[in-house]
Protein backbone atom coordinates (compact mmCIF):
# COMPACT_ATOMS: atom_id res chain seq x y z
CA UNK A 1 0.00 0.00 0.00
CA UNK A 2 1.00 3.65 -1.01
CA UNK A 3 2.61 5.41 2.38
CA UNK A 4 -0.09 8.28 1.58
CA UNK A 5 -3.02 8.81 -1.02
CA UNK A 6 -0.62 11.13 -3.20
CA UNK A 7 2.73 8.99 -2.73
CA UNK A 8 3.72 7.06 -5.77
CA UNK A 9 5.86 4.91 -7.53
CA UNK A 10 9.13 6.02 -8.79
CA UNK A 11 9.14 5.61 -12.33
CA UNK A 12 12.39 4.24 -14.42
CA UNK A 13 12.30 4.83 -18.45
CA UNK A 14 14.82 3.18 -20.88
CA UNK A 15 14.21 2.62 -24.52
CA UNK A 16 13.94 -1.09 -24.07
CA UNK A 17 15.56 -3.64 -21.05
CA UNK A 18 18.92 -1.91 -20.60
CA UNK A 19 17.67 0.04 -17.89
CA UNK A 20 16.55 -3.11 -15.99
CA UNK A 21 20.40 -2.76 -15.45
CA UNK A 22 20.50 0.19 -13.52
CA UNK A 23 16.81 -0.99 -11.72
CA UNK A 24 18.52 -4.06 -10.28
CA UNK A 25 20.70 -1.98 -8.80
CA UNK A 26 18.63 0.37 -7.13
CA UNK A 27 16.30 -2.18 -5.99
CA UNK A 28 19.12 -3.80 -4.06
CA UNK A 29 19.97 -0.32 -2.49
CA UNK A 30 16.29 1.21 -2.30
CA UNK A 31 14.27 -1.84 -2.04
CA UNK A 32 11.56 -0.54 0.50
CA UNK A 33 10.19 1.68 -2.39
CA UNK A 34 7.81 1.12 -5.41
CA UNK A 35 8.86 1.27 -8.67
CA UNK A 36 6.91 1.34 -12.35
CA UNK A 37 9.57 0.23 -15.04
CA UNK A 38 8.55 1.60 -18.57
CA UNK A 39 10.61 0.55 -21.75
CA UNK A 40 9.62 1.60 -25.57
CA UNK A 41 10.88 -1.57 -26.72
CA UNK A 42 8.70 -0.79 -29.79
CA UNK A 43 10.71 2.45 -30.88
CA UNK A 44 14.29 0.89 -29.42
CA UNK A 45 16.84 1.20 -30.37
CA UNK A 46 17.33 4.87 -29.63
CA UNK A 47 21.05 5.56 -30.09
CA UNK A 48 20.49 6.23 -33.70
CA UNK A 49 17.93 8.32 -33.87
CA UNK A 50 18.39 12.17 -33.82
CA UNK A 51 17.94 14.35 -31.44
CA UNK A 52 14.38 15.47 -31.96
CA UNK A 53 12.94 12.22 -31.86
CA UNK A 54 14.60 11.07 -29.01
CA UNK A 55 13.64 14.10 -27.05
CA UNK A 56 9.52 13.54 -28.09
CA UNK A 57 9.60 10.19 -27.48
CA UNK A 58 11.43 10.50 -23.83
CA UNK A 59 9.11 13.52 -23.05
CA UNK A 60 6.07 10.83 -23.91
CA UNK A 61 7.68 8.79 -21.55
CA UNK A 62 7.89 10.46 -18.57
CA UNK A 63 4.65 12.64 -18.95
CA UNK A 64 3.21 8.59 -19.12
CA UNK A 65 4.84 7.67 -15.96
CA UNK A 66 3.76 11.57 -14.14
CA UNK A 67 0.17 10.37 -15.45
CA UNK A 68 0.50 7.50 -13.62
CA UNK A 69 1.47 9.47 -10.38
CA UNK A 70 5.00 9.47 -10.33
CA UNK A 71 6.84 12.43 -8.82
CA UNK A 72 10.35 11.25 -9.50
CA UNK A 73 11.42 9.46 -12.95
CA UNK A 74 14.83 8.43 -13.27
CA UNK A 75 16.21 8.21 -16.90
CA UNK A 76 18.30 4.85 -16.96
CA UNK A 77 18.90 5.09 -20.30
CA UNK A 78 22.00 6.92 -21.57
CA UNK A 79 20.75 7.85 -24.76
CA UNK A 80 17.57 9.72 -23.31
CA UNK A 81 20.21 11.08 -20.86
CA UNK A 82 22.20 12.81 -23.12
CA UNK A 83 19.63 14.40 -25.44
CA UNK A 84 16.83 15.13 -23.82
CA UNK A 85 17.15 15.24 -19.91
CA UNK A 86 18.44 19.39 -20.10
CA UNK A 87 15.54 20.33 -22.48
CA UNK A 88 12.84 18.18 -20.61
CA UNK A 89 14.68 19.36 -16.88
CA UNK A 90 14.47 23.09 -18.50
CA UNK A 91 12.12 23.76 -20.70
CA UNK A 92 8.82 20.93 -19.98
CA UNK A 93 9.04 20.17 -16.25
CA UNK A 94 8.57 24.07 -14.99
CA UNK A 95 5.48 23.98 -17.52
CA UNK A 96 3.86 20.35 -17.30
CA UNK A 97 4.90 19.84 -13.79
CA UNK A 98 7.10 22.26 -11.28
CA UNK A 99 7.03 19.96 -8.40
CA UNK A 100 8.03 16.67 -10.31
CA UNK A 101 11.63 15.54 -11.09
CA UNK A 102 13.28 14.16 -13.76
CA UNK A 103 17.07 12.84 -13.28
CA UNK A 104 19.29 11.25 -15.68
CA UNK A 105 21.98 8.66 -15.78
CA UNK A 106 25.51 10.83 -16.98
CA UNK A 107 25.60 13.27 -14.41
CA UNK A 108 25.95 10.69 -11.13
CA UNK A 109 28.43 8.77 -13.23
CA UNK A 110 30.60 11.16 -14.30
CA UNK A 111 31.25 13.50 -11.22
CA UNK A 112 32.91 11.21 -9.17
CA UNK A 113 35.18 9.83 -12.13
CA UNK A 114 38.34 11.49 -10.59
CA UNK A 115 38.05 8.42 -7.52
CA UNK A 116 38.60 6.14 -10.23
CA UNK A 117 41.24 6.88 -12.75
CA UNK A 118 45.32 7.03 -11.73
CA UNK A 119 46.23 7.45 -15.50
CA UNK A 120 43.37 10.53 -15.80
CA UNK A 121 42.75 8.46 -19.10
CA UNK A 122 39.09 7.37 -19.35
CA UNK A 123 37.15 5.57 -21.83
CA UNK A 124 33.41 6.04 -22.84
CA UNK A 125 31.81 3.18 -24.95
CA UNK A 126 28.21 4.15 -25.85
CA UNK A 127 25.32 4.75 -28.44
CA UNK A 128 26.35 7.12 -31.36
CA UNK A 129 23.57 9.16 -30.21
CA UNK A 130 25.42 9.44 -26.95
CA UNK A 131 28.97 9.52 -28.39
CA UNK A 132 27.65 12.46 -30.79
CA UNK A 133 26.46 14.50 -27.90
CA UNK A 134 29.51 14.35 -26.50
CA UNK A 135 27.88 14.84 -22.93
CA UNK A 136 30.31 12.40 -21.18
CA UNK A 137 33.12 14.78 -22.27
CA UNK A 138 31.61 17.83 -21.24
CA UNK A 139 30.43 16.73 -17.48
CA UNK A 140 33.52 14.66 -16.53
CA UNK A 141 35.73 17.90 -17.97
CA UNK A 142 33.35 20.12 -16.21
CA UNK A 143 34.00 18.32 -12.99
CA UNK A 144 37.74 17.03 -13.43
CA UNK A 145 39.45 19.08 -16.38
CA UNK A 146 42.66 17.27 -16.13
CA UNK A 147 40.87 13.93 -17.48
CA UNK A 148 41.32 12.88 -20.98
CA UNK A 149 38.44 11.42 -22.38
CA UNK A 150 38.09 9.54 -25.43
CA UNK A 151 34.57 7.39 -27.05
CA UNK A 152 33.78 4.89 -29.38
CA UNK A 153 30.04 4.53 -30.56
CA UNK A 154 29.15 0.51 -30.60
CA UNK A 155 26.11 0.58 -32.90
CA UNK A 156 25.37 -2.72 -32.94
CA UNK A 157 25.97 -3.64 -29.07
CA UNK A 158 22.18 -2.50 -28.10
CA UNK A 159 21.07 -4.96 -30.91
CA UNK A 160 23.12 -7.75 -29.95
CA UNK A 161 21.76 -7.68 -26.59
CA UNK A 162 18.01 -6.89 -27.03
CA UNK A 163 18.44 -10.36 -29.92
CA UNK A 164 20.16 -12.65 -27.52
CA UNK A 165 23.14 -12.40 -30.02
CA UNK A 166 26.35 -11.55 -27.85
CA UNK A 167 27.86 -14.81 -26.95
CA UNK A 168 27.83 -15.43 -30.55
CA UNK A 169 30.99 -15.88 -32.90
CA UNK A 170 29.59 -12.56 -34.93
CA UNK A 171 28.41 -11.18 -31.38
CA UNK A 172 32.05 -11.32 -30.02
CA UNK A 173 33.71 -10.38 -33.21
CA UNK A 174 31.64 -6.46 -33.16
CA UNK A 175 32.82 -6.87 -29.31
CA UNK A 176 36.22 -6.72 -29.56
CA UNK A 177 36.39 -5.07 -32.94
CA UNK A 178 34.86 -2.00 -30.55
CA UNK A 179 37.41 -2.35 -27.66
CA UNK A 180 40.26 -2.22 -29.59
CA UNK A 181 39.32 0.81 -31.84
CA UNK A 182 39.41 2.52 -28.01
CA UNK A 183 42.12 1.19 -26.91
CA UNK A 184 43.98 2.15 -30.06
CA UNK A 185 42.85 5.83 -29.66
CA UNK A 186 43.96 6.07 -26.17
CA UNK A 187 46.41 3.07 -24.84
CA UNK A 188 46.88 4.81 -21.45
CA UNK A 189 43.17 4.23 -20.58
CA UNK A 190 42.52 2.93 -16.83
CA UNK A 191 38.88 3.29 -16.63
CA UNK A 192 36.08 2.80 -19.00
CA UNK A 193 32.67 3.86 -18.36
CA UNK A 194 30.11 1.41 -19.66
CA UNK A 195 27.89 4.51 -21.37
CA UNK A 196 24.92 2.51 -22.14
CA UNK A 197 22.66 0.65 -19.74
CA UNK A 198 22.54 -2.19 -22.15
CA UNK A 199 26.73 -3.10 -22.01
CA UNK A 200 26.68 -4.44 -18.44
CA UNK A 201 25.20 -7.44 -19.74
CA UNK A 202 28.40 -8.02 -21.86
CA UNK A 203 30.66 -7.34 -19.06
CA UNK A 204 31.94 -10.99 -19.01
CA UNK A 205 32.79 -10.62 -22.82
CA UNK A 206 34.34 -7.79 -22.69
CA UNK A 207 36.35 -8.28 -19.92
CA UNK A 208 38.23 -11.02 -22.51
CA UNK A 209 39.10 -7.99 -24.87
CA UNK A 210 39.81 -5.11 -22.23
CA UNK A 211 43.32 -4.82 -20.61
CA UNK A 212 43.79 -6.26 -17.03
CA UNK A 213 44.11 -3.16 -15.12
CA UNK A 214 41.16 -1.77 -16.67
CA UNK A 215 38.46 -1.13 -14.16
CA UNK A 216 35.20 -1.44 -15.54
CA UNK A 217 32.60 1.13 -13.77
CA UNK A 218 29.32 -0.16 -13.43
CA UNK A 219 26.83 2.34 -13.90
CA UNK A 220 23.72 0.69 -11.95
CA UNK A 221 25.43 0.69 -8.73
CA UNK A 222 27.05 4.21 -8.85
CA UNK A 223 23.14 5.74 -10.00
CA UNK A 224 21.54 3.53 -7.48
CA UNK A 225 24.30 4.99 -4.46
CA UNK A 226 23.23 8.89 -5.93
CA UNK A 227 20.07 8.00 -5.50
CA UNK A 228 20.08 7.20 -2.03
CA UNK A 229 21.74 10.10 -1.31
CA UNK A 230 19.15 12.42 -3.33
CA UNK A 231 16.52 10.98 -1.73
CA UNK A 232 18.35 11.85 1.77
CA UNK A 233 18.82 15.11 0.82
CA UNK A 234 15.38 15.78 -0.37
CA UNK A 235 13.00 14.71 2.27
CA UNK A 236 9.95 16.41 0.34
CA UNK A 237 10.35 13.86 -2.69
CA UNK A 238 11.29 11.32 -0.36
CA UNK A 239 8.18 11.50 1.11
CA UNK A 240 5.91 11.27 -2.15
CA UNK A 241 7.60 8.13 -3.35
CA UNK A 242 5.47 5.31 -1.63
CA UNK A 243 7.18 2.51 0.04
CA UNK A 244 5.69 -0.74 -0.54
CA UNK A 245 8.92 -2.84 -2.29
CA UNK A 246 6.61 -3.43 -5.33
CA UNK A 247 7.88 -2.94 -9.43
CA UNK A 248 5.13 -2.99 -12.31
CA UNK A 249 6.57 -3.68 -15.77
CA UNK A 250 5.41 -1.36 -18.63
CA UNK A 251 6.46 -2.11 -22.48
CA UNK A 252 5.30 -0.31 -25.75
CA UNK A 253 5.79 -4.00 -27.14
CA UNK A 254 4.71 -7.17 -26.90
CA UNK A 255 4.57 -8.04 -23.16
CA UNK A 256 5.76 -11.88 -23.69
CA UNK A 257 8.41 -10.76 -25.45
CA UNK A 258 10.10 -8.32 -22.92
CA UNK A 259 9.34 -11.34 -20.58
CA UNK A 260 11.55 -13.05 -22.28
CA UNK A 261 14.42 -10.94 -22.89
CA UNK A 262 14.55 -9.22 -19.33
CA UNK A 263 14.98 -13.35 -18.55
CA UNK A 264 18.41 -12.05 -19.47
CA UNK A 265 18.77 -9.16 -16.74
CA UNK A 266 16.60 -10.09 -13.64
CA UNK A 267 16.50 -13.55 -11.45
CA UNK A 268 13.23 -13.77 -10.74
CA UNK A 269 9.91 -13.70 -13.31
CA UNK A 270 8.31 -10.64 -14.11
CA UNK A 271 4.97 -9.74 -14.90
CA UNK A 272 4.52 -7.23 -18.14
CA UNK A 273 1.65 -4.67 -19.24
CA UNK A 274 1.60 -3.17 -22.49
CA UNK A 275 1.62 0.68 -22.96
CA UNK A 276 0.76 2.91 -25.73
CA UNK A 277 2.93 6.52 -26.01
CA UNK A 278 2.70 9.27 -27.79
CA UNK A 279 -1.37 8.79 -28.33
CA UNK A 280 -2.94 12.38 -26.53
N1 LIG B 1 20.04 1.69 -22.98
C1 LIG B 1 20.20 2.90 -23.75
C2 LIG B 1 21.35 3.73 -23.22
O1 LIG B 1 21.71 3.62 -22.06
C3 LIG B 1 20.41 2.77 -25.22
C4 LIG B 1 19.64 1.82 -25.99
C5 LIG B 1 19.18 2.34 -27.29
O2 LIG B 1 19.98 2.66 -28.20
O3 LIG B 1 17.98 2.43 -27.41
O4 LIG B 1 21.91 4.51 -23.96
Amino acid sequence: MPASLSSAPIGIFDSGVGGLTVLKSIRKELGQYDYIYLGDNARAPYGPRSFEVIYQYTLEAVEKLFSMGCHLVILACNTASAKALRTIQQNDLPKIAPDKRVLGVIRPTTENIHLYTQSKHVGILATYGTVKSDSYVIEINKFSPDIVVSQEACPIWVPLVENNEYHTEGGKYFIQKHVEALFNKDPKIDTLILGCTHYPILVNELKKFVPDHVTILSQGEIVAGQLKDYLKRHPEMDAKCSKGGTIQYLTTEDPASFQEKAGIFMDEKIEVKHVELGIK
